[in-house]
């Protein structure tokens, strides 16, 4: 029986995402300049067994296999993003052609097979000599990734119709420069304040660089949005999830509608910000064309600023469905994050960049894998996409993360998020249930379908 949520618009965009280095590999060929993500993992005790994308899915030397295995799948889209230090092995100045070359043949090759490229430029590989200089706690940077763009847009733009200039800059700046678990590794709340700055500015300063090298094309920026919710209705635990929100949402939201930083959160942070210049947040705030959304879970929050027992009893509890990253399985967030983005910001399109689950993966001795929970996690958050189509929102496509399981930063390769298995030993790809179902749901346009 088919029911209204399971067929979608004519022209929604059905893709899967991955990042440069998470697969390609070939980290020092070619040419390539060090990366801060090379560098970082290849630090003693940063990463989960020392693992390295050092040659990760080694998709720089399997690329057009990987382009067919899209193809049979019956991707509409790809987003992948590009390796900087790849293109400028010293994040400006010279530029390595075969590093564009690489990129521009891949381009090609999608669009051969009927597939639609969506570009990241920006994807956590920054160029380990801008690093060198400061990285994005400096305002250097801006000039830099500005210059990056250009070179970018004007050797794809021809080709290129759908550009995202960052990939979840709340990532790049807190988890890189606060919270020390992502390169660079430092913990330094300050720096990373200014790097969200940085990384804002950058955005904002590109687009209209890509825009005049690529006349029609479609820019946007990627978030990582987690909706927050109080674990009971007391003061503080809404206070408590309004500050989360603060930290991760709205912090960037705002800015990028024009809204400024949110002053409660500048007051909490108690941070100067005399790095913002006059006309910075005019540049932030310039029109974009779509935001990219990544949805993986919801958080709840709970105070820590009132002794438990003072504080009202917990109400909302965290359902038992976990993945192996112990994200809660959590459809319902991704319903209201983009209700809100739509009645509340009203962004004029929206894609869902990124949505996905890591779940142990094991190969029977057919050699398949069915990964049935990770399919019954997309159908179900396709489901709320789809209801949030109904009541208004215009999401116009959905990319899974992630094609192919791949280096999951800190983690290695210890969490499998793809729908396509890679084993690492052999490089070879098997399609897991969710790609074999996934193509269904492309074909048909719709996520009533069986495996
Ligand atoms: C997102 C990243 C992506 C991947 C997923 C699981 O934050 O953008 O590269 O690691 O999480």
């Amino acid at each position: 029986m088919k029911n209204n949520i399971s067929s979608f618009p004519n022209g929604f965009i059905w893709g899967a995402a991955t990042a440069s280095y998470q697969i390609e590999g070939a980290w020092d060929e070619d040419g390539k300049g060090e990366s801060i993500w090379d560098r970082f993992s290849h630090t003693p005790g940063k990463t989960q067994n020392g693992d390295s994308g050092d040659i990760a899915c080694d998709h720089y030397h399997r690329w057009h296999d990987d382009v067919a295995i899209m193809k049979e799948l019956g991707l509409q889209a790809y987003r992948f993003s590009i390796s900087w230090p790849r293109v400028l092995p010293a994040g400006l100045g010279e530029i390595n052609q075969i590093g564009i070359d690489f990129y521009s043949n891949l381009v090609d090759a999608l669009l051969e097979a009927g597939i639609e490229p969506y570009v990241t430029l920006y994807h956590w590989d920054l160029p380990q000599a801008m690093q060198d200089l400061g990285g994005w706690p400096e305002r250097m940077i801006v000039d830099a990734f500005v210059e990056y763009s250009d070179v970018l847009s004007r050797a794809l733009g021809d080709r290129v119709k759908h550009w995202i200039t960052l990939n979840e800059p709340w990532v790049s700046a807190f988890v890189g420069y606060r919270e020390g678990r992502h390169a660079p590794g430092h913990t330094d709340l300050d720096e990373a304040i200014a790097a969200a700055h940085h990384l804002l500015l950058s955005h904002g300063e590109a687009v209209p660089v890509i825009r005049a090298n690529c006349p029609g094309a479609s820019v946007g920026i990627t978030l990582n949005l987690t909706p927050q919710e109080p674990a009971s209705p007391s003061i503080a635990d809404r206070k408590e999830a309004n500050w989360v929100d603060g930290y991760i949402n709205r912090w960037f939201l705002d800015a990028l509608v024009g809204r400024g930083y949110p002053q409660d959160m500048v007051d909490g942070f108690g941070n100067t910000m005399e790095f913002v210049l006059p006309g910075d947040l005019d540049a932030i705030s310039v029109p974009i064309d779509f935001l990219g959304v990544n949805y993986y879970t919801r958080g709840i929050a709970r105070s820590n600023d009132v002794p438990e027992v003072d504080n009202l009893p917990p109400t909302v509890f965290r359902g038992d469905e976990i993945t192996e990253m112990d994200w809660e399985v959590y459809p319902m967030g991704l319903y209201n994050i983009l209700g809100r983005l739509h009645f509340d910001y009203g962004f004029p399109a929206i894609y869902i960049t990124e949505n996905g689950a890591s779940f142990p993966d094991i190969i029977t001795p057919e050699g398949q894998v069915d990964d049935t929970a990770r399919l019954s996690y997309i159908q179900r958050h396709l489901a709320k996409v789809n209801e949030t189509i109904q009541i208004g929102v215009p999401v116009k496509g959905y990319f899974v993360w992630s094609l192919f399981d791949n280096f999951e930063w800190a983690f290695g390769y210890s969490k499998r998020f793809g729908i396509v298995y890679v084993d690492y030993e052999t490089q070879e790809r098997i399609l897991k249930s969710s790609a074999s179902w996934y193509r269904k749901v492309i074909k048909r346009n719709s996520i009533d379908v069986n495996i």
